[in-house]
């Protein structure tokens, strides 16, 4: 008891859930085995500028149901960090920072790119457990992400009160939903609000279909629809268009979003008035759903089982609903996205939703 010494970090984009993980491992290392924990500030910017704080029994106290993190976060990467006006190679100090604070493990909590970054410490010889968090849902290994289902659950009310405004004025909304990679959380949020249309990256579209979906639902005598739309998304045309670096060439689809581009487009095949809702960072803010919670409590005091018995290089993550330690190699560099094959896309297709293809 009281033998080890935890360090802990939050990376990438926030999400609800990450203070009841952050909790759940904090309670159950220091409380239950009696170790010393340290939280590292704004994620691995933190861990290089050695910028740490105590997480002692009155930091973790309240939090289960508190949004964002109490460490902060950053996209930085310790590989490439911007430094003044220079970006870095910070690996070897926050190697050096890690060992200072004689550090027995790690704890990174992060979503895709964190888990890569993750894995780059642990090729250093670093002890590290990662921890799955993102509304994208998108880390392979994982059956789910905690912050997905709180993410879900407002995009889908968000839906739900758009349907109301979208028949009174027989107009089409598209709805923009977060995820440029993938599509889970727009695919699982425009089926729980019964949106007629849902466009994800991986499922390109094509924008006569589209438009066939709407106008013959006009047809059958429902003049509006909605559109869930992932703000990746893109139309066959597009797709074929971009090439091996897709960012760049992203760009080159000019300033207008892909779902401001929808909603002119479809505006001028439909001639129905459309409208462009973006939900941004509404889906990242607030309080976690109770699963969310629930979920975040149990990948964290597996954490903290699995620092006892001396674990390390792994991911802990949930699959048929069992927590279980997974190869961080395995996991870093993987993205888990949506088959187009997947029950949740055929389910929607034998509801009559269109994915435009
Ligand atoms: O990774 C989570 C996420 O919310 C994505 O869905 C979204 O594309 C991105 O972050 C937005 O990033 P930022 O908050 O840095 O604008």
């Amino acid at each position: 008891m009281g033998q080890k010494a935890i360090g802990i970090l939050t990376s990438g984009g926030d999400c609800p859930g990450l203070n009841a993980a952050i909790r759940g491992v904090g309670k159950a290392t220091r409380g239950t085995y009696g170790n010393q924990i340290i939280g590292f500030r704004d994620g691995f910017r933190g861990l290089v500028e050695n910028r740490i704080i105590r997480l002692d029994n009155a930091a973790l106290s309240g939090i289960l149901t508190l949004g964002g993190t109490i460490l902060g976060t950053s996209r930085d990467k310790p590989h490439k960090m911007p430094v003044g006006s220079q970006t870095m190679d910070m690996v070897d100090v926050a190697v050096d920072n890690y060992h200072k604070h004689h550090l027995d493990t790690l704890v990174i909590m992060g979503g895709n790119g964190t888990q890569k970054n993750a894995y780059r410490l642990m090729e250093r010889g670093l002890s590290i457990i990662t921890l799955p968090k993102t509304i994208d849902n998108d880390v392979w290994g994982t059956d789910v992400t905690f912050g997905f289902d709180t993410a879900m659950s407002i995009a889908a009310e968000a839906i739900d009160r758009l349907h109301t405004t979208a028949e009174s004025h027989h107009r089409i909304i598209v709805v923009e939903i977060m995820g440029h990679r993938v599509g889970w959380l727009a695919l699982g949020a425009g089926i729980a609000g019964g949106a007629d249309v849902i466009l994800i990256p991986e499922i390109p579209y094509d924008i006569d279909s589209v438009a066939d979906a709407v106008l013959s639902r006009s047809r059958a005598g429902k003049r509006f629809s909605i559109i869930a739309m992932a703000e990746g998304a893109l139309s066959t045309k597009e797709r074929a268009a971009l090439g091996d670096d897709e960012e760049e060439e992203r760009d080159e689809l000019g300033a207008e979003t892909a779902s401001v581009r929808l909603a002119r487009q479809l505006q001028e095949i439909t001639g129905l008035e459309a409208r462009v809702t973006a939900l941004g960072h509404l889906q990242r803010g607030g309080t976690p759903s109770p699963y969310d919670r629930l979920l975040a409590t149990r990948l964290g005091t597996t954490c903290a089982e699995l620092i006892e018995e001396g674990e390390s290089g792994v991911m802990v993550a949930i699959r048929r609903h069992k927590c279980k330690a997974v190869s961080l190699k395995k996991v870093a560099g993987r993205l888990k996205n949506v088959k187009p094959d997947h029950p949740w896309v055929q389910s929607a297709r034998l509801v009559g939703t269109s994915f435009g293809d």
